[in-house]
């Protein structure tokens, strides 16, 4: 099948676009840079410039690409940004969402897969369950309230115009290549330790707890719920992509720790306004239809092994 991968020289655009090529799929990225930190399109993808804000370009682009299926995956995927210029967030994770849904509508898209988000749409989850796909929800940014708005769109589309429609909820998604000059706390925690800076654990209620509470899926599992869906396998059209494993801030930081073998010291910050205090999500659905998810032990151990060889320090 041709696979338009939007995003796809991001983060976990890049990874979902190397498990397509490496499932024999022919992929094409499109994206506002070829190359974004250690990330990039993968050889033998090819790549079309541009931005899902720009109808026209996203036009000429499905014309000429005709793909059978579309990874969207760009976004401004960025919980405190959203905060900061909700316009931005919506331009883009709203309408630009839209216009590659329309694009799929004209072109014939058979299938449409959505980056969602697991971590951001059930707000605070109460101590001692986990968010099911059907559990209520509740966006506390706009970055979440984006998100779900455009989850609708999407099985609103696939109710009125048959477009198959697979909506990934990810966790916290880690893993190598990630960029930790951003929010990503397991990235950023990795160079700190790695230059022997101290960790701050930003607190969950009050300063000098252990933070807050996070499903962190290690991305080589988001690409394999990737290629399950892009090939029409995937039986469900939404699914939480998780560990279901609740861990705290402190926990990761730890864990870091004992997978590079150093020490650094903890230091400990204030609530930051709008922080989901406990995420935690339900993984059954994912272990039925994907399998079992990376132990979170073995995610950080080939993360930190990963920022050990390419970081400086
Ligand atoms: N990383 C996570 O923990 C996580 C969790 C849940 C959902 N997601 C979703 O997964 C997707 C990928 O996230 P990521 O962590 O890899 O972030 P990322 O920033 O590395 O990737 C996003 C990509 O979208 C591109 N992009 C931004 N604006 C664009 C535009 N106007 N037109 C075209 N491309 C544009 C960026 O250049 C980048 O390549 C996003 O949709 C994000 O919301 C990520």
């Amino acid at each position: 099948m041709r696979i338009l991968v939007t995003g796809g020289a991001g983060f976990v655009g890049s990874h979902v676009a190397e498990g397509l090529l490496a499932a024999g799929h022919e992929v094409v990225v499109l994206g506002v840079a070829r190359e974004e930190g250690h990330n990039r399109c993968p050889d033998g993808a090819r790549f079309i410039q541009g931005s899902v804000t720009d109808r026209d370009g996203i036009e000429r682009a499905f014309a000429e690409v005709k793909p059978d299926v579309v990874s969207h995956h760009a976004a401004v995927a960025n919980v405190t940004k959203s905060v900061r210029d909700p316009l931005l967030d919506a331009e883009v994770n709203v309408m630009g969402s839209l216009v590659v849904l329309q694009a799929c509508l004209r072109h014939g898209v058979s299938r449409l897969v959505f980056a969602s988000t697991g971590g951001a749409i059930y707000g605070d989850v109460p101590e001692g369950t986990k968010a099911k796909v059907d559990s209520p929800v509740f966006p506390m940014s706009p970055y979440a309230c984006s998100k779900l708005a455009v989850e609708y769109y999407l099985r609103a589309a696939s109710r009125e115009h048959g477009i198959a429609v697979n909506i990934l909820r990810y966790g916290n998604v880690y893993g190598p290549r990630q960029s930790n000059h951003g929010a990503a706390a397991i990235a950023v925690f990795c160079a700190q330790i790695l230059r022997g800076e101290s960790i701050t654990i930003t607190a969950r209620r009050e300063t000098g707890d252990d933070g807050c509470i996070r499903d962190y899926v290690y991305v080589r599992d988001c690409v394999r719920a990737n290629v399950i869906a892009a090939r029409g396998d995937l039986d469900v059209e939404v699914l939480n992509v998780c560990t279901g494993v609740p861990a705290t801030t402190a926990d990761i930081a730890r864990g870091l720790m004992r997978a590079l073998g150093r020490e650094v010291p903890l230091s400990y910050a204030p609530r930051r306004p709008g922080d989901v205090e406990r995420s935690a999500i339900d993984e059954t659905e994912f272990v039925r239809r994907v399998g079992e998810p990376t132990p979170l032990d073995e995610g950080l151990r080939l993360t930190a092994q990963w920022f050990a060889e390419h970081v400086a320090h």
